[in-house]
């Protein structure tokens, strides 16, 4: 059964007061986070508040001590000088004729009391007659007190010394009307004419003005406290606010900087801090703006260049290499000197040309060009036929090859430019496995297609997991002037993966060999958070330390993320951050 409307809105309060509660709490710790204005103003305030409270608590305790102090001087001369009198007028008079002292001692009290004024400033209380051995009198009171109110040491000390004695004491009294409040008690003992025995006088002093006035004093710091408060709390505002907000300005503008927009400047008011600060800024912004505009300038401009060179190069290299196809096919007319160079032109020209398509198709991606051209693409299929167009090249250097997919893998992406990477980094593994098996694995999630390229070979040593994908970076270039590649396969790879807005990363470890991992969205516009396929072979013995894992992703050997190889450059292209090896599967 459900709660009926009534009881749901009784148990409502808590949950809105809560809501009501917590909204304040947290926009102050945003604020405190946030704002270094509202710091400082709740920093000043908290301290304010601190010294306020310990002055108030000095102030207020130093009145009290005093005000106690001189009430109770005043009481107990005005009680002692009341006691002597009636004492001496009692001494005076006589019972004779009365029914005895208590009307008499009686009388004499209610002249006592009779002065105390209205509203009474004192209560006039007496006991008797009393005896030293403990036999109580009536006792009768100027106005109706509580027996309480004369506590019973003070009466013990009455009844059994001679003297005025007094302790402070809570006046209650019987009057619901009239406010019980801390006293003051004295008291003596009375000797009644004719034999007529003892009296215990009391006078017990409320300290209701002293009350009152402690109570407006408190109000009044109170009330100076709040103000004081709400007057520091603005005057740290008013001051933070002339140091915050050029320093908020001076943000403002590092961030337009930063998207590029370099000719924001801060404006300089006056002489001070701040304005020696908005220079220096100024002047840095120019320093840096005039760099960027330089290197931007050299890095056209090289672009340009190679550009430039390898279109100029093109034109020449058709023609040598008409030339060149002539000679080689006639080579078997030549003396076999002459049909060896025929050979060794004809490779070297292989080598050319594909280092000036390699250098085309990067001049390409530098100048924003590179456009993607979608289509479904079967990566196990790929993967199959990439494996047999460079199944020779492994027979010839002893390299088993082997696709590994459990299921098609199909994704949108550009063919053309996923077959190169795929054939790029088959043709490396095949290069540095050293006679041992390769597997490209192939393998798919909800977001993700992942292709990764497994080789036993040389591997990677500490920190080549990123440089692998530098510019015509070879890790033996001695080697590959002679007969390798350019260097420039990777760096292109790496721009295919990104204009899909894909990760390229390399993990490798000396003798364990290396892996290449090609991970897409399944859509060119999602974001990638995981991939497929582990980075770290899952070949490799459990908890052993790994040594290098990136595309410029991060090192697993607990360095920071390094950035991507490149940043890429292409307007409205995504370049997720790949995530660190190991922690992804
Ligand atoms: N599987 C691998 N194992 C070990 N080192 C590798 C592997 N793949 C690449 N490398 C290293 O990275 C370097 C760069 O590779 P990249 O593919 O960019 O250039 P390349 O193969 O030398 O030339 P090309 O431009 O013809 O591809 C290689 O020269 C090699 O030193
Ligand atoms: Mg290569």
């Amino acid at each position: 059964m459900t709660a009926p409307p009534a009881e749901a809105a009784r148990t409502d309060p808590p949950a809105s007061l809560r809501r009501l509660l917590v909204a304040p709490l947290r926009a102050v710790v945003m604020a405190w986070q946030v704002s270094l204005q509202a710091r400082v103003v709740l920093t000043t305030l908290a301290l304010g508040a601190v010294v306020l409270s310990l002055s108030a608590w000095l102030l207020l305790s130093q009145v009290s001590a005093g005000l106690v102090d001189s009430k109770r001087e005043s009481s107990l001369a005005q009680a002692e000088a009341a006691f002597s009198e009636v004492q001496e007028d009692l001494d005076a008079a006589s019972t004779v004729g009365e029914s005895g002292t208590d009307p008499l001692v009686t009388r004499l009290v209610g002249s006592l009391a009779s002065r105390s004024g209205s509203p009474s400033a004192y209560v006039v209380v007496l006991v008797g007659p009393i005896s030293e051995g403990g036999g109580e009198g009536v006792t009768r009171s100027s106005i109706q007190v509580e027996p309480q109110s004369v506590p019973q040491d003070l009466q013990d000390e009455v009844r059994l010394r001679p003297g005025t004695w007094w302790t402070y004491t809570t006046v209650a009294f019987a009057d619901a009307d009239r406010r019980d409040g801390p006293g003051i008690a004295v008291g003596t003992r009375l000797q009644a004419p004719d034999e007529g025995g003892e009296y215990a006088l009391y006078y017990l002093y409320p300290f209701d003005e002293q009350e009152q006035t402690i109570g407006l004093v408190a109000r009044s710091v109170l009330l100076s406290g709040l103000l004081l408060m709400a007057l520091v709390a603005g005057v740290a505002w008013l001051v933070t606010r002339q140091v915050v907000t050029p320093v908020r300005l001076a943000r403002r503008i590092a961030e337009r900087l930063a998207a590029g927009r370099l000719e924001e400047r801060m404006q300089v008011r006056g002489k001070d801090d701040l304005a020696r600060l908005a220079q220096s800024f100024n002047q840095m912004a120019t320093g840096l703006q005039r760099q960027i505009r330089q290197l931007e300038g050299l890095s056209r401009l090289q672009r340009r260049f190679v550009s430039d060179v390898s279109h100029e190069l093109r034109t020449p290299l058709t023609t040598v290499r008409m030339a060149a196809d002539v000679l080689h096919d006639a080579r078997g007319a030549f003396d076999p000197a002459t049909g060896r160079s025929a050979e060794l032109l004809q490779a070297e020209l292989d080598r050319f040309e594909s280092l000036l398509t390699d250098l085309l198709e990067i001049s390409r991606f530098d100048a924003g060009a590179a456009r993607l051209e979608l289509a479904e693409v079967d990566l196990v299929g790929l993967a199959h036929q990439v494996v047999d167009a460079q199944r020779a090249v492994a027979e010839r250097s002893g390299v088993g090859v082997r696709v590994v997919a459990d299921a098609a893998v199909t994704t949108l992406a550009d063919p053309r430019r996923i077959e190169r990477i795929v054939r790029n980094l088959v043709a490396n593994a095949l290069a540095h496995a050293h006679s041992r098996q390769v597997q490209v694995i192939v393998a798919v999630d909800e977001h993700a297609a992942a292709l990764a390229v497994r080789d036993h070979g040389t591997g990677l040593r500490p920190g080549e997991a990123t440089l692998v994908f530098n510019r015509f970076w070879r890790a033996d270039p001695a080697r590959a002037r002679s007969g390798g590649g350019t260097g420039l396969g990777l760096a292109i790879a790496l721009e295919d993966a990104q204009l899909h807005g894909g990760w390229l990363q390399a993990w490798g470890e000396p003798g364990s060999g290396s892996q290449f991992r090609l991970t897409l969205p399944r859509r060119v516009s999602d974001d990638l958070r995981r991939s497929p396929i582990p980075l770290v072979p899952t070949d490799l013995g459990v908890g052993r330390p790994y040594a290098t894992a990136a595309n410029g992703a991060g090192t697993s050997d607990g360095a920071p993320p390094t950035p991507p190889a490149r940043p890429p450059r292409h307007a409205g292209r995504k370049s997720p951050a790949p995530p660190r090896p190991g922690v992804h599967s």
